[in-house]
């Protein structure tokens, strides 16, 4: 069995904060994987494993066809042979084929070899298809690549990568990551997109990444092969990247290349450092230039390697800041050709509406005229105009426009900052039952308002905000007011769930989970066994026994499609059981 298991902590956009666990060890993502040549040692691999790099990546090809490298490695593995004790992927020599148009070596070989070393993740020999090729060569290529996905699935007893492949032909990228979810793999890089970059080709990488997502199984990790400089992450990470590789760091350094989070820049034109890491605030640009070749070579390499710990960091903040789109937003204006993939990425309305979360914990801040496409504005004018056929009585809100005056409260409305402020008028007594049937509508869909109507709704003495949302003496509900929307409590699940048909904000699990999910336990994702696919993340929840009673009420971590498809990890949050 292979030891390997990825699950989900916390997302933003089509973005999340994972734990990828392999062979017991663990490793949080977003990561970067720095890149190893084993023949020249820029930064030794304990060093990277001390600035906080617990995944590297290094080459089986070049390591077996190097006699020396090859007997070391396979006498003392390759954590030997690296000096290096967290967790070993290894490239399996398609670069190579992709740059030199071939290699001596055959797809199960190689496979044989990166066990025999021990890595933690092998690769097999995929083939990629560059940008331009003709689509008869895309379509040859990955009729081999799946071929040899099947062969691979048949050797290997280690975790693997399968990368999806298919040129720039959205069709085929989509049609191998379908085919590839269908096998037994455990993470999905996104192939031959390194041309793409070099040639500042963003746009056209949205579209390959997204085509590629848009056939992925959503529980497996996705890496961006071959993407390591700062300036993608944060797009990267939105669409749903969760792991990259970095051999630019040395690269980059070699050519006295720094690397910033908006860009690179050659250390000749730097009169001052704009990041004070440990190189760049011991020296100066100018100190710098004058060393000898070598050291220079590797303190430049150091500080890109900060550079890109820090940046990565920084994307990981923002997740659970729930700002990861303003930051996109912020980095996509470094070049024009990243604000054009930008722009493209937003295009995609349906995918980047189904994964993002329902409330953050930030407000929403319209930094610019793109954050009014964010899926959070698309998808609260959407529902916002279902609301209005019921409740139509209007305000004018200088960020949206006209809104339903029920729904001013609540996230994003009342949760955000323009260039002019949005005055919140206080519910009256009288009025406060019809803003919480409306934040129903808005919150669980058409319908669910009905079960508040014959509410009591306490209001805040101090803020004069609705609290708690009371009937017949019993707890239905709780206004929050960090974001205008409510938590349920079990009567008011009751409702919902009598009232809402079935698939409607179901997550049904099975016997085992039933008597946890009762007494008000999480409920992980092994145990759920279908939901309702337009439950979204975030979103509050009804979890039932497969023959629709409810059990239990919680805030969901995953949207519809990953609850069914998600083995690892918390699913929902239970907030209240139904006790027995
Ligand atoms: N490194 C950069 N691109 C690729 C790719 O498409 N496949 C493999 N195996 N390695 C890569
Ligand atoms: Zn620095």
């Amino acid at each position: 069995m292979v030891d390997f298991r990825f699950e989900v902590r916390a997302r933003d956009a089509a973005g999340r904060i994972g734990k990828l666990t392999v062979n017991g060890k663990t490793i949080e993502t977003p990561a970067i994987m720095p890149v190893i040549n084993p023949k020249q040692l820029i930064v030794t691999p304990r060093e990277l494993k001390e600035m906080g790099f617990g995944i590297v990546i290094t080459n089986s090809y070049i390591i077996y066809r190097t006699p020396e490298l090859r007997e070391k490695a396979l006498e003392l593995g390759i954590h030997g042979l690296l000096d290096y004790d967290g967790i070993v992927e290894v490239d399996s020599g398609s670069f190579q084929l992709m740059r030199y148009g071939g290699v001596d070596v055959t797809n199960r070989e190689i496979i044989e070899f990166q066990e025999k070393i021990g890595v933690d993740i092998g690769t097999f020999l995929d083939i990629p298809t560059p940008p331009d090729a003709p689509r008869e060569r895309a379509e040859e290529d990955l009729r081999i690549t799946l071929e040899r996905a099947r062969e691979a699935e048949e050797v290997k007893s280690i975790a693997m990568n399968a990368a999806v492949q298919g040129s720039v032909y959205p069709d085929l990228r989509t049609r191998a990551a379908r085919e590839l979810s269908k096998m037994n793999f455990e993470i999905h890089p996104i192939g031959a997109v390194v041309p793409l970059m070099e040639s500042y080709r963003y746009r056209d990488l949205v579209d390959v990444v997204i085509a590629s997502k848009l056939g992925l199984r959503p529980d497996r990790p996705v890496h961006l092969f071959g993407a390591g400089h700062p300036m993608i992450f944060a797009l990267a990470v939105a669409m749903g990247v969760d792991l990259f590789d970095s051999a630019s760091y040395a690269l980059y350094a070699k050519d006295d290349r720094y690397l910033t989070p908006e860009g690179t820049k050659r250390l000749e034109e730097l009169e001052y450092f704009p990041c004070s890491c440990p190189v760049c605030s011991r020296y100066t640009p100018r100190e710098l230039r004058e060393m000898p070749k070598d050291e220079r070579t590797r303190l430049l390499a150091l500080h890109n390697l900060w550079v890109i710990r820090e940046e990565l960091n920084r994307v990981k903040q923002a997740i659970r800041e729930g700002t990861l789109w303003e930051l996109v937003d912020e980095r996509a204006r470094s070049h024009p050709k990243t604000f054009s993939a930008y722009k493209r990425l937003l295009e995609y309305r349906d995918y980047l509406e189904r994964n993002e979360p329902v409330t953050k914990a930030s407000a929403f801040l319209k930094v610019s005229e793109e954050a009014m496409e964010w899926p959070t504005v698309y998808r609260a004018r959407r529902r916002a105009r279902r609301v209005a056929e019921k409740f139509p009585e209007k305000v004018t809100h200088p960020i949206f426009g006209e809104i339903p005056k029920h729904l001013s409260l609540s996230y994003p409305f009342a949760q955000s900052e323009g260039e002019e402020d949005f005055r919140i008028e206080k519910p009256r007594k009288d009025e406060a039952r019809d803003y919480i049937m409306a934040i129903a509508e808005y919150q669980f869909g058409e319908g669910a308002g009905e079960a508040f109507g014959d509410v009591f709704v306490e209001l805040s003495r101090k803020t004069g905000m609705p609290r708690q949302i009371k009937a017949k003496g019993k707890h239905l509900a709780t206004f929050r007011a960090e974001d205008g929307l409510l938590t349920l409590g079990i009567e008011g699940a009751r409702r919902l769930h009598k009232i809402l048909p079935f698939p409607r904000m179901r997550v049904v699990v099975d016997g085992d989970a039933e008597p946890f999910a009762r007494r008000g336990k999480n409920v992980f994702a092994k145990f759920v066994v279908d939901a309702d696919e337009n439950i979204r993340p975030y979103d509050e929840v009804l979890i039932v026994n497969e023959r629709d009673e409810l059990l239990a009420t919680g805030q969901s971590l995953l949207n519809g499609e990953e609850l069914k498809v998600f083995r690892n990890g918390l699913a929902v949050k239970v907030r209240r059981g139904v006790g027995g």
